[in-house]
């Protein structure tokens, strides 16, 4: 078929190199963005007289009438067409004659999908930070249900020291909040127009770029054509972000998985998000949770591909950068997949708050409250630790809990000692009394969920 770059090559390519070279199966995703792309474009060349007003009209017509047809289903891609760039330029010539020869006037493929991906991923931010918007509101919400209810905190996995379900929800809610921000940040330099960059060296004709910045909403146009046309920092600063967001929900859900075994059963989620076993009637697996988790390595995978297309790359365009759109188009996708499913699952699981409860009893997690209420009667923070490390000690040998020694057995340990000791070890004082800014008391916990609903008001992209 005759190449649109026909000229110094009689452009007779190998069947193969054409199905190498083609980009169509996956670029067609790009259609809405290369079509408005152009409609600004033709617009643009319109006004400074670069094209005849009357001109400028036929494109735009033209484009809008593939637009809807493209949308209908009416207009199939043609897989014989090397890229969408090349696709739309080509059925709009077929429909409206010559002047469809006229759209690629002062600019380039290489300005043009530099564009596009621009455009597509100022859309998939907007939805990304919108789905994480609603995952921090719903988290907090859970937070606030449970911000009561008592459940061992860990470190190493061992129980530590008591928390609320509610304080442990809203370290989510910070990270995804976080998510947000960084998303927002990486928008305002993804925010930035390429079009006019043209092939890399700019061009002789009079254009506006500024003009067509606006036109598309963006803030300006890039500053440097060379620049303008190799720049993909923005599809790697969209995949870290992505990738970050994905880190946090693996944690999440690998916390999910643990708190729904027999093992915890700290929560049960809901069955419109579990799934059974094809064999063992009993089981009821937290797949949505599992696949978030296992989900992460793409999106890692995908960052690591786009860091590495570019590692070495030399200015300005190369083909290369054609393996730049597969993996942000599966980042976002992937991302977006989860975070709508990751919301509606903590929507609708339940604590249960008993076993939170009656795991915090055990594992002695008010052992560092019982050296702090030594402290308090003048010993020394060491020797309160090593007492309290004794005492604790004497409890597992005998099967016993803190709660359950007499007054007399504490008094083998040190005088100082009194009844007070039952009200200074009670888990629930133990929460009350982290009132530092960030701690697990309901009032500190009240006022991380103030505070983030507050931002969350606030932010807008
Ligand atoms: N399909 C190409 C890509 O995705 C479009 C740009 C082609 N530019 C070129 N000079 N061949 O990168």
């Amino acid at each position: 078929m005759a190449k649109m770059w026909e000229g110094v090559s009689n452009a007779v390519t190998d069947k193969l190199a054409d199905d190498f070279n083609s980009s169509i199966s996956f670029d067609c995703k790009l259609y809405k963005q290369d079509i408005t792309g152009s409609m600004a474009h033709a617009s643009m060349l319109g006004v400074t007289g670069i094209i005849t007003q009357e001109e400028a009209d036929k494109l735009i017509q033209g484009l809008e009438g593939i637009l809807t047809d493209v949308e209908s289903g009416k207009l199939p891609f043609d897989e014989n067409c090397e890229d969408i760039h090349m696709f739309v330029e080509q059925v709009l010539t077929e429909r409206i004659g010559d002047v469809g020869k006229k759209l690629h006037t002062a600019r380039s493929r290489n300005d043009q999908v530099a564009l596009d991906l621009r455009m597509y991923l100022k859309d998939q931010v907007t939805t990304i930070v919108n789905l994480l918007k609603e995952l921090v509101e719903t988290v907090t919400n859970k937070a606030e249900e449970y911000k009561c209810d008592i459940m061992p905190g860990y470190t190493h996995l061992q129980r530590a020291q008591p928390i609320t379900f509610g304080h442990h929800l809203m370290a989510y809610a910070m990270m995804f909040l976080r998510d947000v921000e960084r998303f927002n940040d990486c928008y305002k330099r993804m925010n930035v127009c390429p079009i006019g960059s043209c092939a890399l060296a700019g061009t002789t004709y009079l254009t506006d770029r500024v003009y067509e910045a606006e036109k598309l909403g963006f803030d300006k146009p890039c500053l440097n054509s060379i620049d303008g046309v190799s720049d993909r920092d923005f599809c790697v600063e969209f995949l870290a972000c992505c990738s970050l967001v994905m880190a946090h929900l693996s944690r999440f859900s690998e916390e999910i998985i643990l708190w729904a075994s027999w093992e915890f059963k700290f929560i049960t989620l809901s069955d419109e998000y579990t799934t059974g076993s094809s064999i063992m009637p009993q089981k009821k697996n937290p797949d949505m949770a599992e696949l978030c988790r296992g989900k992460t390595g793409r999106v890692y995978g995908d960052l690591m591909g786009i860091l590495t297309v570019l590692k070495g790359l030399p200015l300005a365009y190369n083909k290369d950068m054609q393996e730049d759109k597969e993996s942000v188009f599966d980042g976002a996708e992937t991302v977006i997949k989860c975070l709508s499913i990751f919301s509606k699952m903590i929507k609708t699981l339940t604590a249960n708050t008993e076993n939170m409860k009656n795991a915090a009893s055990k594992g002695f997690i008010n052992a560092t409250d019982m050296a702090d209420y030594l402290v308090k009667k003048g010993l020394a923070f060491r020797s309160a630790y090593k007492i309290s490390g004794q005492i604790v000690k004497k409890c597992i040998e005998e099967n016993k809990t803190l709660e359950t020694l007499s007054l007399e057995e504490y008094k083998q340990f040190s005088d100082v000692f009194d009844s007070d000791v039952y009200q200074a070890i009670d888990l629930k004082t133990c929460v009350s009394k982290r009132i530092s800014l960030g701690g697990t008391s309901v009032s500190s916990v009240e006022m991380q969920i103030k505070e983030v609903r507050k931002i969350l008001d606030d932010i807008n992209l």
